[in-house]
């Protein structure tokens, strides 16, 4: 039973080394990758950012610590990332989705505007996505819709436009959803109004989360208004109308003025009465 042992023990050794090597450096690059792209989108105007340098993002995390502000890391990768209002200006990088660990991307409050980019779709792991009270434009990608741990989606007050896509509301674990105060339009997809008829027990989105939109329409929001009767028509329809009789009855007025005019001359030519003819 003696010569096994020095096998066992190296053994033993390679796995220790195994499990105290850092991360697989691909995965850092990628996190690298995401950070020096997003910084280099970024306007930062208020110097929040002063500490995200090159030299961090090729290291932005100690195991559970991270040198740069707003970024969180779970065993040397980022898992949150949390930049809300510093009034940041820029665009949100598709190459945020490098950052594949990531479970939070918070870009709130800021200046932000471009489009919400679908790239965020690879971002297998993300929980919670809040870019709302930015100046973003653009739709709302469906792609989104991959994201299948999404817990919140946030993008309240920006300008998206376009309509909210129907596979949103396939996402299960959706408990908070808002898109109000934005330009979207179209019907509100059945499955994010009334979550009942995709499993019971899920929560039913409030028009809290639809209202601001002019062109968004149906439950929870009122039905489609008709086109042609926005307020301009109604008030051109009634300007129309009202010119219209005004002009027929003045017609009216006319003739029946002209037809006793007449008949006032004919008798007045046989001269009886004369005194009835109207004092125009
Ligand atoms: C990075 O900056 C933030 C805010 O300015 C600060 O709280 C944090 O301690 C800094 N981190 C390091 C590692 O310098
Ligand atoms: C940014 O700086 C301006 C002027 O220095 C200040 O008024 C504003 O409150 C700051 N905003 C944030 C989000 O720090
Ligand atoms: C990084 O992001 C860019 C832009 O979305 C993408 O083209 C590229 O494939 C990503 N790379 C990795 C390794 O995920
Ligand atoms: C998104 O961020 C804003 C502040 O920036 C906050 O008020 C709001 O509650 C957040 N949304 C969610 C769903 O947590
Ligand atoms: C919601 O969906 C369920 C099942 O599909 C249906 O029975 C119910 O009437 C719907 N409620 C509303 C308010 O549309
Ligand atoms: C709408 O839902 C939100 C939570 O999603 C809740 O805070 C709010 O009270 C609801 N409003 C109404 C009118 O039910």
């Amino acid at each position: 039973m003696e010569p096994p042992r020095p096998v066992l023990l190296c053994v033993g050794l390679l796995l220790l080394v195994e499990l105290l090597l850092p991360p697989p450096t691909l995965a850092e690059s990628d996190d690298q990758a995401c950070l020096s792209n997003l910084r280099r989108s970024l306007t930062d105007p208020n110097s929040s950012l002063q500490n995200w340098t090159r030299a961090n993002f090729a290291a932005p995390c100690n195991g559970f610590t991270s040198y740069l502000q707003g970024v969180t890391c779970n065993n040397g990768r980022i898992y949150k990332l949390s930049l809300a209002g510093l009034a940041l200006g820029g665009a949100v990088s598709p190459y945020v989705s490098n950052c594949t660990n990531l479970q939070s991307l918070d870009l709130s409050s800021n200046q932000l505007s471009g489009p919400v980019p679908s790239e965020l779709s690879a971002l297998l792991n993300l929980a919670v996505l809040n870019l709302s009270s930015n100046r973003l434009t653009g739709p709302i990608p469906l792609q989104l819709a991959l994201c299948a741990y999404l817990n919140v989606i946030d993008l309240h007050a920006n300008l998206l436009s376009g309509t909210i896509p129907d596979q949103l509301g396939l996402l299960v674990r959706l408990s908070t959803f808002d898109v109000s105060y934005n330009r979207l339009e179209g019907p509100i997809p059945v499955l994010l109004a009334n979550r009942s008829g995709l499993a019971a027990g899920l929560p039913r989105f409030n028009a809290s989360s639809f209202i601001g939109n002019r062109d968004l329409y149906g439950y929870p929001l009122p039905p489609m208004r008709g086109k042609g009767l926005s307020v301009l028509a109604i008030v051109g329809i009634g300007l129309g109308s009202g010119l219209l009789s005004l002009v027929l009855s003045f017609t009216a007025v006319c003739i029946w003025l002209r037809v006793t005019e007449q008949a006032a001359m004919m008798t007045n030519d046989e001269g009886k009465v004369s005194h009835l003819m109207p004092d125009y």
